[in-house]
């Protein structure tokens, strides 16, 4: 008898385990209504769909559980399962290949940005993650960026001595002194505070980082430079990921890939309306660079391509040119 009680516990016991849905945690900085968060919201549609409840993904955006620096150490620690941190991030982890995505003016338009991406290029840089217990699963659009602040900034020398919150990033760092500006790395939950203190005076972002922050309540100036590009990595945790049963993990690979297809589908049109709602709010002129302008842009801007090749590596900054011109 107390052997029949005992198999029937462990019968309950097997049964309770594997009523209980895995779950991923997904932790991101941005709002829930931009490109990024609308994705997010959608794999975990698609991934619970998909898996009929079995796996369940816990969205945290607007850096509720962690900050950029937080959330890669948290991932690497097991804290959470999924991040998709902008490209720019990468660097801190000590992975230079995706540094090429920050160089100024590299990208003419998202089609050769795509070309890179979904490329071997592309592919190539994720796999570099693992030896960092991250895996790539897939790239995700925001778009390219505008520059802002307190004053228009149509010439390079309108930078002079302004100090330009960047993302954590030495491309981005040595972008703004190629300006004349000052950079200061701050993570991005901090960005409305310092420009509003004049912790700093300016920044950079697509639009739709840009609106959803309400950055245009504390920027008088922004212009429409299409300067460099921010897009994102879905990653997760490699022990995770090789752990779970393989027919999950192939569910969730698809729910990825269509969640991707959504995102790139929907990142330019969310920048445009963005920018529309910044237009509208009035209170900050928005600026487009004239051909004379966008050309100073070029020349200031363009030797830091040279000036990085021997950190991102000259081979790799050249195959990314010859694959998209
Ligand atoms: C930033 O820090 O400006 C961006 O990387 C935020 C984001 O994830 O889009």
């Amino acid at each position: 008898m107390r052997f029949i009680t005992l198999l029937l516990g462990l019968a309950l016991a097997n049964g309770c385990a594997a009523a209980q849905p895995i779950v991923i945690k997904f932790s991101h900085v941005v709002a829930s209504h931009t490109p990024k968060g609308k994705a997010a919201q959608r794999f975990k549609e698609l991934a619970e769909q998909a898996t009929g409840g079995r796996v369940t993904v816990a969205l945290y955006p607007n850096s509720e559980l962690y900050k950029d620096k937080e959330e890669l150490e948290a991932l690497q620690l097991g804290a959470v399962q999924m991040l998709a941190p902008s490209l720019a991030k990468f660097g801190q982890l000590g992975v230079r290949e995706f540094e090429l995505f920050d160089l100024p003016y590299i990208f003419p338009d998202s089609a050769a940005l795509h070309r890179i991406t979904e490329g071997p290029i592309g592919r190539d840089a994720l796999k570099k993650l693992e030896v960092k217990g991250i895996v790539g699963l897939a790239y995700w659009d925001n778009g390219f960026k505008v520059m802002s602040a307190n004053r228009p900034l149509l010439w390079p020398a309108d930078f002079d001595g302004l100090k330009m919150r960047i993302q954590p990033s030495k491309v981005l760092d040595v972008q703004m002194r190629a300006l004349g500006a000052n950079p200061q790395a701050l993570a991005f939950a901090e960005v409305y505070a310092a420009l509003q203190r004049g912790v700093v005076d300016g920044t950079e972002n697509p639009p739709s980082n840009f609106y959803t922050q309400r950055m245009y309540e504390v920027q008088r100036h922004l212009t429409v430079s299409n300067h460099g590009y921010l897009g994102y990595a879905v990653i997760v945790n490699k022990k995770f990921w090789d752990r779970l049963p393989s027919e999950l993990r192939e569910k969730l690979e698809q729910a990825m890939r269509s969640a991707t297809v959504y995102a790139n589908a929907i990142a330019e049109k969310e920048n445009a309306d963005a920018l529309e709602r910044i237009r509208q709010d009035g209170k900050t002129a928005v600026h487009h660079l004239s051909a004379a302008q966008k050309e100073a842009w070029q020349k200031a801007l363009l030797p830091v391509h040279q000036e990085l090749e021997g950190r991102i590596g000259k081979e790799l900054i050249q195959a990314v040119k010859r694959e998209i011109n």
